[in-house]
């Protein structure tokens, strides 16, 4: 038998323990599967003395993540830390310089230096896997990296983040506030130390960032990103979208248009009939269009402990089991040297079909100047309901128009008539609608 895949974890935490608790317990299976040993060696985190629920007396304890990446006795360098500079960094970019292999979790650090550390481990002909980093434990990046070869792709968009999904589900099927929701999902460990990252859309964007370049072989750019997060959605929004045959989502959508590539986060609408629609809770969904395949829909647990170690130790075992010359491909799917620039598609020419709830005084002609401006604007309407805006406002009420396809600009115009006009009594909301099959 091969010798023993000696390991090093950086970062015990939630994931870093369930990592360990699976290479313990799941040891005989692995050693069959790969042909050899997967040993934990080494372990670095901040308190030597907590209790993990693991036992990790022989693995040697460093307090600096940076010394154990440099080791030469681990052969993989697992990074579980988090943070896209700091101890993660230069911790994943020594062990890549010492031509040690690595596995990491980290979207953030990926979203920021992805490009520059894909580099070194293509030099140093090691690996840098990273299946975790994207939809926890949805086997996405093997799919586009490795099992999508020759394919091109026009679309990929996903719920890629749980909590947000989690919130969404819980909002629309118990009517219960964001709060409360956002509550629970800390409590569950689905959330990122600091929420507003993954309610305002950052965490997806990082992930987004990653896909858009496997799909289209260009390099990272999150900070080219739309984004738009669920803080804004209301009963209102939940309610008034199930009436007209939509679930709301907060998806990440990379898209190939004849101006570039849109990159964008935001709540979106996709009709309930849909299969990402169906797609609930903490789960994740990635769904791919490409031209030889069509449309391929992934789903799965998308985050904690469990989901994220899955997939961690997924990368684990194929490092185990690659060997020198049989290694599995550049990092992003094509050489890091030769990833394309990336060019961004404004997104003012985004097109598609957009569903508008305006909050009205009660008078006549309000309507008509509604109709009037987005007319103006060669907006064609698919619907125009008229409700009560509730129970206590009588003198208000709720307009919502869904719109055929149209452009961004089109409608950003005539929401601002709109406004200007002075028929609204509360702020316009917009939510772009997605095509799904
Ligand atoms: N906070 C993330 C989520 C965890 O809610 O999906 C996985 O990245």
């Amino acid at each position: 038998m091969a010798e023993a895949l000696r390991v090093g974890i950086a970062g015990l935490g939630t994931v870093g323990a369930s990592v360990a608790c699976v290479l313990n317990e799941k040891a005989a299976e692995l050693t069959r599967q790969c042909g050899r040993d997967i040993v934990v060696t080494a372990v670095s985190a901040r308190d030597p003395k907590r209790d993990r629920g693991v036992d990790l007396s022989a693995a040697k304890w460093f307090d600096d993540a940076a010394q154990m990446a440099e080791r030469a006795d681990i052969d993989v360098f697992v990074e579980l830390i988090g943070g896209d500079e700091g101890p993660a960094r230069a911790s994943v970019k020594a062990a890549l310089e010492a031509g040690r292999h690595v596995v990491t979790a980290n979207k953030a650090l990926l979203a920021k230096h992805g490009v520059q550390l894909a580099e070194i481990a293509e030099k140093r002909g090691v690996l840098l896997n990273y299946e975790a980093a994207v939809a926890g434990g949805i086997p996405v990046i093997k799919t586009m990296r490795e099992a999508m070869a020759g394919n091109q792709v026009t679309r990929v968009f996903g719920i890629l983040n749980g909590t947000c999904n989690y919130i969404l589900t819980r909002m629309e099927a118990e009517g219960i506030s964001f709060d409360a929701c956002l509550k629970d999902a800390q409590r569950l460990g689905y959330a990122e130390a600091d929420p507003t990252f993954d309610i305002e859309g950052h965490d997806t964007a990082h992930k987004l960032s990653i896909l858009t370049s496997l799909a289209f072989g260009t390099r990272i750019a999150a900070n080219d990103i739309y984004m738009e997060g669920i803080s804004n959605i209301t009963q209102a929004d939940i309610r008034a979208a199930a009436e007209l045959g939509y679930r709301i989502k907060l998806l990440g959508v990379a898209q190939r248009t004849d101006s570039g590539i849109e990159q964008r986060v935001h709540p979106t609408m996709v009709p309930t009939a849909s299969v990402i629609a169906q797609v609930h809770g903490v789960t994740n969904a990635v769904a791919i269009e490409t031209d030889i395949l069509g449309e391929l829909l992934l789903s799965g647990p998308g985050a904690g402990g469990n989901a994220t170690a899955s997939a961690v130790v997924g990368d684990i075992a194929d490092i185990a089991k690659s060997r020198p010359g049989f290694q599995h491909g550049p990092v992003f799917g094509w050489p890091a040297k030769e990833l394309k620039p990336y060019k961004k598609a404004q997104m003012r020419s985004h097109a598609g079909g957009y569903f508008i709830r305006l909050t009205v005084h009660d008078r006549i002609g309000v309507f008509a100047a509604i109709a009037k401006r987005m007319a103006d604007n060669d907006i064609s309407l698919e619907s125009i309901v008229q409700q009560a805006a509730g129970p206590e406002i009588e003198a208000q009420k709720t307009v919502i128009l869904v719109t055929h396809e149209t452009t961004e600009a089109a409608v950003r115009k005539a929401v601002e008539g709109v406004t200007k006009d002075g028929h609204l009594t509360d702020k316009p909301q917009v939510i772009r609608i997605e095509r799904a099959e």
